[in-house]
């Protein structure tokens, strides 16, 4: 496969920016499709860890051409900083995206206050917000300074914000000029590189689960991670996407308010809190943990089209005596097998779970699938029984070497 897609298929933090790092060897160009600086993902290399919020995962490879699509929404302080490390990376950025200003997180925290979705207050829902209500400001914006500045004072006035968009331009005037050769026109460009054999893979940020038309609406965030997305938010035809790698963490975790049904309340939410370090990479807020919930993983499958999956941090299971799976829901008495579209529905679901063997062993350093302990292997196949798509890969640590490939999703056949 030339083009492929790697998603989240729960509430985010799945272990999305190790996989990437690992798949981007064959990568030549990695783009970004949509969310902004809300994202967070962990990259650990020899002794390095980055901490990436708004570039794609696949910066750290030199050779890497590191895309930011028009689906996006940028908050240039935030991409300003995040280059300063990889002086040698290509970055391009999307003549369409839209930017973040900073009133939009005063808009953000504002909401908040009596909304309570629990965002990570980066200005994304108000960003997203303006877009969609056609006064928001594109990249493109900044190729003029005169023009940003009107535009910018514009739209804060119609917030009834104080902002003085000249000042701001001028803060930051030598890196936006620097980045002007590097504001491109994505579609036209990925174009070129398809017809040219490129292997591209598009990064999700978050999750399926968090996605606005199919996720746990209205806690979720204001873009689409879903696969489905993806055509129209970079500007491709649908069919050139060959294939679609969901990474699913072994069990499930939530930042934020919403309902998470299979949210686990005792001691051992803290235990695998504390050896995973479940906490947010953008905000540092504990992360809820619970058990795997395969309805919500079937639902995030079929939505996006997942050909492949990647079970990430699948070591911390051996912290449960007892794994146990989600496989239905009971919602007011009848067994259901689907994610309710109402928030209250979803919020009185009871989960009735299935329970399968532990192992209580260190699996950290195995790198062989045929290594793992009995127990590990059938969980991994209730997965894929469960889901009906192919596992590719079994991450057992933080480190690119701790990956257990079954194959290689850029060597697959689209079938
Ligand atoms: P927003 O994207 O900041 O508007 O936040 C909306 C919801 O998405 C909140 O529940 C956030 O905690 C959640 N969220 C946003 N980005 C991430 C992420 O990268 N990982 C996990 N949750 C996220």
């Amino acid at each position: 496969m030339k083009r492929i897609a790697i998603v989240g298929l729960q509430w985010g933090d799945e272990g999305k920016g190790k996989m990437t790092d690992v798949l981007a060897k064959q990568a030549d160009l990695i783009v970004r499709y949509q969310g902004g600086d809300n994202a967070g993902h962990t990259v650990k290399f020899d002794t390095y860890t980055y901490d990436l919020h708004i570039l794609p995962s696949g910066v750290i490879h030199p050779h890497v051409i590191s895309i930011l699509g028009p689906g996006m929404v940028i908050n240039l302080e935030t991409l300003f900083n995040e280059k300063k490390p990889f002086p040698h990376a290509t970055i391009k950025v999307s003549n369409r995206a839209h930017l973040i200003l900073p009133f939009h997180k005063t808009l953000d925290a504002k909401k908040e206050e009596t909304q309570h979705i629990g965002t990570t207050k980066r200005g994304i829902g108000p960003t997203y917000s303006d877009k969609i209500n056609r006064q928001g400001l594109r990249v493109a914006s900044l190729l003029n300074k005169n023009r940003f500045i009107h535009e910018a004072n514009a739209l804060a006035a119609l917030h009834q914000i104080d902002f003085d968009a000249k000042a701001y331009y001028e803060l930051h005037e030598k890196e936006i000029i620097a980045l002007l050769p590097h504001i491109i026109d994505v579609s036209k460009h990925l174009d070129v590189a398809i017809k040219d054999g490129k292997t591209v893979m598009f990064e999700g940020a978050q999750g399926v689960m968090l996605d606005i038309s199919h996720g746990t609406y209205p806690y979720v965030t204001s873009s689409s991670p879903s696969v489905s997305g993806i055509p129209s938010q970079v500007g491709m035809a649908p069919w050139l996407l060959e294939g679609a790698l969901g990474i699913v963490k072994a069990y499930s975790t939530r930042v934020g308010e919403g309902p998470f049904p299979t949210e686990i309340h005792t001691e051992l939410a803290h235990q695998i809190r504390e050896v995973a370090h479940e906490y947010g990479v953008t905000t540092g807020r504990p992360r809820r943990i619970g058990y795997l919930d395969l309805i919500s993983l079937k639902h995030a499958v079929r939505v996006s089209g997942i050909t492949h999956l990647a079970i990430t941090l699948l070591d911390v299971i051996s912290e449960m005596d007892e794994i146990k799976v989600c496989k239905a829901y009971e919602l007011d008495g009848n067994i259901i097998d689907e994610v309710p579209a109402h928030i209250d529905d979803l919020s009185r679901v009871i989960p009735i779970y299935d329970s399968l063997p532990s192992f209580k062993e260190d699996i950290s350093k195995i790198t062989s699938y045929k290594d793992l302990p009995e127990p590990a292997k059938a969980y991994i196949s209730y997965i894929e029984k469960a889901l009906h798509a192919k596992i590719a890969y079994v991450s057992v640590g933080p480190k690119r070497e701790q990956t257990i490939q079954l194959e290689n999703i850029w060597e697959a056949s689209r079938d």
